[in-house]
């Protein structure tokens, strides 16, 4: 945990590039180095260092080929030119119940700055009433320095007031790679592997959804039994820096994604999101529904004016005659190129003046405790915390987040934290500490302005607590990672990746439940039950033919020694995900109405994508105990309930924590 935050913070104590650095020099590289050449023919330019050369469209600014070293073109031919490498949104208008792809082509074609150093060229486009594209105003850049081995890019997207209603569900950078050429992705150390090609996926069998592929003749019979899904390789927002492709030449190539900011990135550090996948295929994801649903659309009245800018992304080609016997070579380069990116941004050679340089951002330093009063007297340091800045709202609001920028970092042991480079504005604070239930937000509103430094008095976040811990399930870390997660069904091939992988990674295991319980629920015993090997991760429907399922109905049975029949207890529940369930809570009586349910809740998905959390939710539920509670065996039940809707595979919840609290003591006063 310590090497993790020493890591995380580091670039951060990195001396800001001062004011005196010429802009046009190039951040690392030799002098000697060839100059950046920009080459116009006909409706196409042609940005090159010696080292990289990109072909654009004029004046639509996709990305048609992309060379290292002199090799042949990296992007993928058989697709048209504005499908290779290119940014692009799907949104629709208010009426519209299709979602439609707009590429985000420019118009009008502008070089903006061109000289041996650094060439940086714009593709625009202004919206018109006519217009049946995205109503947004755009501003495409691609920036090449010389000595560089790729280049950056990043937009400016705009709307007006009085342009019309609409929503933003996606938005990216994507990449297509020669398919024969590119066999070996990585995304994380432990997720690296050579992967089956796009005819493999073809010839094998959609499973539960057209994601989700059970490879049945693949090139290589090494994956015949695998499944092939571009969500068992999502990643964290906060994780999501580098990520790419290796190629078969004799002198591979690597082709990576680095993303050394995401500021600009929706629903905060651990929305998860694509990464690469089967195509090949190299995405940026910043505007996505993934693991939350529609919740975090980007949504547009006529009023609003909005204006923000999407990257930089640095696209980074290396390559190592070693990288033949072992890929993983060009990963750690890449991984260490990351590190570089990451110290060196914010970019102080982007020419935007929308894009903002460290001089014009500022930061803020704090330290957070927390002070549960049933674990400790005083205010403990909250290590490892998350905290950030997000566009103000309630607490937890950040998780669906979609039109600012958000900055976040984690605290060191004593809880001491600082984040440097905010961009201006006016920001809630906000935070979560791993091992603690809710959310926090600081009472105050942060301005940052440039240059500024805030520093916030320290600052305490209460946990909701109402009485002493009678018993708890879990680890209160907005996951259900420490719960049992099943093997997957041994009719889908394990993939052996070379280092372990993290278990529920792994498709289908939301039917296992079935398979572990095909008649009766779970049903958990306080004392003897272990929420490690008997809490299954998820609680699913009961699979009970091809297309039917049923609902199920969890217990939890505990034993009261005493109950203070005039006094209330608590039951505190936390949600790591929700699928389309209304999760009814009912004590010591399976059928009569419930004691509390949710309504109908979640579209976040995640069981689906092999994710471990989608969006937290937090409830804390009163059980009076003279009405609810006896001495001795008491039991909770736990049901999705969905009225007369079809239930399905995924209608689920992950649950992240749950705990029964005592009554009340004196917790309020000083001791
Ligand atoms: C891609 O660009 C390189 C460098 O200009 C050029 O040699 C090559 O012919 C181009 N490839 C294609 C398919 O256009
Ligand atoms: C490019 O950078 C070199 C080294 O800093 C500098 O001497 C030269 O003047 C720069 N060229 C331009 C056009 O700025
Ligand atoms: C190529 O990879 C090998 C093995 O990691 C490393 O020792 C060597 O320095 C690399 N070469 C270059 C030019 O990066
Ligand atoms: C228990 O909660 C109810 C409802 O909030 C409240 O009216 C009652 O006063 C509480 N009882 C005690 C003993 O605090």
């Amino acid at each position: 945990m310590t090497l993790w935050v020493g890591m995380v913070l580091l670039p951060l104590f990195l001396p800001i590039h001062s004011q005196t650095v010429n802009r046009e020099m190039p951040v690392d590289l030799p002098f000697q180095a060839e100059g950046v050449k920009l080459v116009q023919r006909g409706n196409h330019v042609e940005m090159s260092n010696g080292i990289v050369s990109i072909t654009l469209t004029v004046p639509g600014g996709s990305v048609t080929n992309i060379t290292y070293q002199g090799s042949d073109n990296l992007l993928l031919t058989r697709d048209k030119e504005t499908d290779r490498g290119h940014w692009d949104v799907v949104w629709n208008g208010p009426a519209e119940s299709t979602a439609k792809t707009d590429n985000l082509e420019g118009t009008d074609y502008k070089v903006i700055s061109q000289n041996e150093n650094q060439t940086e060229i714009s593709f625009t486009r202004t919206w018109s009433s006519a217009s049946s594209l995205a109503p947004l105003n755009i501003d495409k850049r691609y920036v090449m320095l010389r000595g560089s081995p790729g280049f950056y890019t990043y937009a400016v997207l705009e709307r007006l007031n009085g342009w019309p209603s609409f929503l933003i569900q996606e938005g990216r950078i994507v990449f297509k790679l020669q398919e024969n050429k590119f066999h070996y992705m990585a995304m994380s150390d432990e997720r690296q592997r050579f992967m089956p090609t796009r005819e493999d996926r073809e010839s094998g069998e959609q499973l539960a959804y057209k994601e989700a592929v059970l490879l049945k003749n693949p090139t290589n019979p090494e994956f015949n039994g695998e499944v092939d899904d571009k969500y068992l390789y999502s990643s964290d927002n906060k994780d999501n820096k580098v990520h790419g492709w290796v190629s078969n030449d004799k002198v591979p190539i690597g082709f990576w994604m680095i993303t050394p900011s995401n500021e600009f990135r929706t629903g905060g550090p651990i929305k998860q999101d694509l990464t690469s996948h089967v195509g090949p295929i190299l995405l940026s994801m910043f505007i996505s529904r993934h693991y939350t649903g529609a919740d975090i659309d980007v949504k547009f009245e006529t009023q609003d004016n909005w204006k923000k800018v999407f990257g930089p992304n640095f696209i980074y080609l290396n390559s190592n005659a070693s990288a033949l016997e072992d890929p993983s070579v060009l990963w750690n380069d890449a991984k260490l190129r990351m590190k570089k990116e990451e110290a060196e941004w914010p970019y102080n050679f982007l020419l935007s003046e929308e894009y903002l340089k460290s001089d014009q951002r500022g930061s803020i330093t704090g330290q957070l405790l927390v002070h549960d009063r049933l674990v400790s007297k005083q205010p403990m340091p909250a290590a490892s915390a998350y905290v950030g800045l997000a566009p103000p709202g309630a607490a937890g609001s950040w998780q669906i987040e979609n039109k600012g920028y958000q900055f976040w970092t984690r605290t060191d042991e004593k809880g001491n934290f600082v984040i440097k480079n905010v961009i201006p504005g006016t920001y809630n604070l906000f935070g979560w500490v791993p091992g603690v239930v809710g959310d926090f937000k600081h009472v105050s509103d942060i301005t940052i302005s440039p240059r500024s430094s805030v520093t916030v008095e320290t600052l305490v976040f209460d946990p909701p607590r109402n009485g002493p811990t009678l018993w708890e399930i879990g680890i209160p870390d907005r996951s259900a990672a420490e719960f049992f997660i099943p093997d997957p069904n041994p009719k889908f091939k394990i993939h052996p990746y070379k280092l372990p992988i993290e278990k529920f990674r792994q498709y289908g295991l939301w039917d296992r439940y079935t398979d572990l319980y095909p008649k009766n629920d779970l049903v958990f015993t306080i004392g003897t039950s272990n929420y490690k090997k008997d809490w299954f991760f998820a609680h699913v429907t009961r699979k009970m033919g091809d297309t039917e399922y049923a609902p199920t109905q969890w217990q939890i049975v505990f034993n009261l020694k005493t109950v203070d029949k005039e006094a209330n207890y608590t039951l505190q529940l936390a949600l790591a995900s929700a699928t389309a369930v209304d999760l009814q809570v009912r004590i010591n009586d399976q059928v009569s109405p419930p004691h509390f349910e949710t309504g109908f809740i979640g579209r976040d998905n995640a069981v689906a994508r092999h994710g471990i959390r989608g969006l937290y939710r937090f409830y804390s539920i009163m059980v009076q105990g003279g009405q609810k509670l006896v001495v001795g065996e008491n039991k909770l039940f736990l049901s999705q309930a969905l009225g007369s809707r079809k239930l399905e595979a995924f209608n689920s919840i992950m649950y992240d924590y749950i705990r029964l609290e005592g009554p009340p003591i004196n917790i309020g006063v000083a001791q």
